[in-house]
């Protein structure tokens, strides 16, 4: 009898993209469909977790087992992935978070006055959640495994490598381009503090289970 990889173990995961209002209708967001975090949430319950996927705007169906926290904003996301990852063993950041939001949301809807001038947005910086998370006690003592993504159109390893430092955590997977959206199949390599293994093209959830059991085998005891 073999236990599962991550049983007794709390997985929180982040996916989709954010939804940044820019008034009651309007709001900017990106195209990211949320099914690499999906299959990783599977993969990690299948694994024997216990899992809190916090989602974006997506169309997709929660996984059979799985907590699901819906938000929309980076700040949301940021207040739900903190209210869980004090309890949980592992992170794994596959949400693609809108790096600014309109500096301000307007009460109504923005109309045109007339005058044939458009409204300029002003942004402003939004929350790394990823960063924030693993600047923690719990991430830094090794307690919680912080896992981050990294999509490169160019120079992916030499990018990949140095956002794994940058962000301080000790497993980040890439996405080998071209940048796809939707798409049921990815190619992936993993870099951690002893180099970069690429895995072979293959489904979204077939890379989950393979990311999930790398995960497992670099868990605390
Ligand atoms: O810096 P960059 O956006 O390329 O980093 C990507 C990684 O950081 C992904 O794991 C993503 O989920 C996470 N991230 C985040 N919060 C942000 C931006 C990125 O958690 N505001």
């Amino acid at each position: 009898f073999q236990p599962k990889a991550l049983a007794g173990k709390r997985v929180v995961v982040t996916a989709g993209p954010t939804f940044e209002a820019l008034d009651p209708i309007r709001g900017i967001t990106n195209h990211s469909s949320g099914k690499m975090g999906f299959a990783i949430a599977r993969a990690a319950r299948e694994a024997g977790a216990e899992v809190t996927l916090v989602a974006g705007p997506v169309s997709l169906r929660t996984p059979r087992g799985v907590l699901r926290i819906d938000v929309k904003s980076a700040r949301d996301m940021l207040a739900a992935t903190q209210a869980e990852t004090p309890q949980a063993d592992v992170f794994v950041a596959t949400a693609a978070v809108a790096d600014w939001r309109p500096a301000t949301r307007a009460d109504q809807k923005i109309k045109k006055d007339g005058s044939g001038e458009a409204p300029t947005v002003a942004f402003t910086e939004n929350p790394d959640i990823l960063a924030t998370v693993a600047k923690t006690e719990r991430a830094r003592s090794g307690d919680l495994f912080c896992v981050g993504f990294a999509a490169e159109s160019h120079d992916l390893v030499k990018h990949a490598k140095a956002k794994r430092e940058r962000k301080g955590i000790p497993l980040l997977v890439g996405n080998i381009g071209p940048l796809t959206f939707g798409q049921d199949d990815n190619q992936m390599l993993l870099v951690d503090a002893d180099g970069v293994v690429e895995l072979p093209r293959a489904s979204k959830l077939v890379l989950a289970r393979q990311l999930v059991a790398e995960i497992a085998r670099r868990l605390k005891p």
